[in-house]
């Protein structure tokens, strides 16, 4: 299991250590798990920064992540033993954990392990990011930053499939060509998120035929005020990251004058509002996308759970060329 009893740099104070096995409680499973993503979300969990209240200590991080059923509860007969799952749960940064039957993703054979383990948070928050964005501007464009992610990479997919018109913004030149490797009608433009005009000027020659309704912020700070001075009057800044590490920053002048919006979007929150079958849709839609190689969410190396030092130094890397993940099988 990897814990970390004390709030800081994830390198410094992640711990592999060795427990008891859990066994499965009424209503539960058992499961082996196989592969499980380092995301942004966990680092900053480990630095204290990150959801409404800090966690309980000791702490196992990890939200995405996919294994196998190795036992099942008496009153569970919708699961066996071989049968691969993704669990809902997070502390998923550990080989075995028992989980409610009721609260796992089955993940079909024809499903790769690696895109069932970055399956949970990233396409789903892309998915409904998207279905904001339709609510809140019908008919306009997005634009989105940080937009080489695996969040960013699945709006493409999400926004295409949806007929949104989209442009990204990349802070390097070989992100911009790995996204139009899969997305090869994506507008992007490469900016450093600082100067709004030059951002808005380049967005303009990149995409002299779109409006923009919504901008998708992962990032805070400086960034969130250039994409919302690329909307048009009315438009929505939708903030679902704090990449910068920066309070999000927002010319009064875009609020009081053009009536832009800045809200915030968490995907905990979003599964509270939506109605199980909503999710479960959401998911089947995703598993479909990821069985015909539509979603596809590229890995850069796998670590094993006793190496969570290195595995979590690489996932804090720049210019990563995909995710980082944990195997425990
Ligand atoms: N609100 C929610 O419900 C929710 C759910 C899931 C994810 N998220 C958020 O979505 C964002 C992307 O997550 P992910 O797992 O898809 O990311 P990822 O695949 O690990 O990629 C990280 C991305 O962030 C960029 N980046 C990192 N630090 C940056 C900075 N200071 N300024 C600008 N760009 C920066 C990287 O750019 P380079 O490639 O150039 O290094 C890369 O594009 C994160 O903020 C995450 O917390 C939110």
């Amino acid at each position: 299991v990897i814990e970390f009893n004390r709030f800081g740099p994830p390198a410094d104070v992640l711990e592999c250590k060795e427990r008891d096995d859990p066994v499965a409680g009424p209503g539960q499973i058992l499961v082996r798990m196989l592969r499980m993503a380092i995301n942004p979300a966990d680092l900053l969990l480990v630095e204290g920064r990150y959801g409404p209240k800090l966690p309980a200590l000791p702490c196992t991080p990890g939200a995405e992540g996919a294994g196998v059923v190795v036992a099942c509860s008496e009153s569970v007969d919708q699961f066996r033993p071989g049968d691969i799952v993704a669990p809902l749960a997070s502390g998923l940064w550990r080989s075995l954990i028992a989980c409610r039957a009721d609260q796992v993703i089955r993940i079909p054979s024809d499903v790769s392990l690696e895109q069932a383990a970055m399956l949970k948070a990233n396409p789903a928050t892309a998915a409904a990011l998207v279905r904001e964005a339709q609510a809140a501007a019908p008919g306009l464009g997005i634009i989105q930053n940080a937009a080489n992610s695996a969040v960013g990479k699945s709006v493409f997919v999400m926004a295409a499939r949806a007929r949104i018109p989209i442009v990204g913004v990349v802070r390097r030149e070989a992100a911009a060509d790995e996204i139009l490797a899969t997305s090869p009608d994506a507008r992007i433009v490469v900016h450093d998120d600082q100067d709004p005009v030059s951002l808005q000027q380049l967005v303009r020659s990149a995409a002299p035929d779109i409006s923009l309704g919504v901008g998708m912020d992962a990032i805070g700070g400086s960034a969130t005020n250039a994409l919302a001075t690329c909307l048009a009057p009315g438009g929505r800044v939708l903030n679902y990251g704090l990449l910068s590490g920066a309070p999000c920053q927002i010319d009064p002048s875009h609020l009081i004058f053009r009536g832009i919006t800045l809200a915030g979007f968490w995907l905990p929150t979003w599964f509270r509002k939506a109605s199980p079958e909503n999710v479960t849709a959401l998911y089947s839609e995703l598993l479909d996308l990821i069985r015909d190689g539509t979603v596809h969410t590229p890995v850069e190396a796998t670590y094993a759970l006793r190496s969570i030092k290195d595995a979590v130094r690489h996932a804090a890397r720049e210019g990563r060329g995909g995710k980082i993940l944990l195997s425990a099988g």
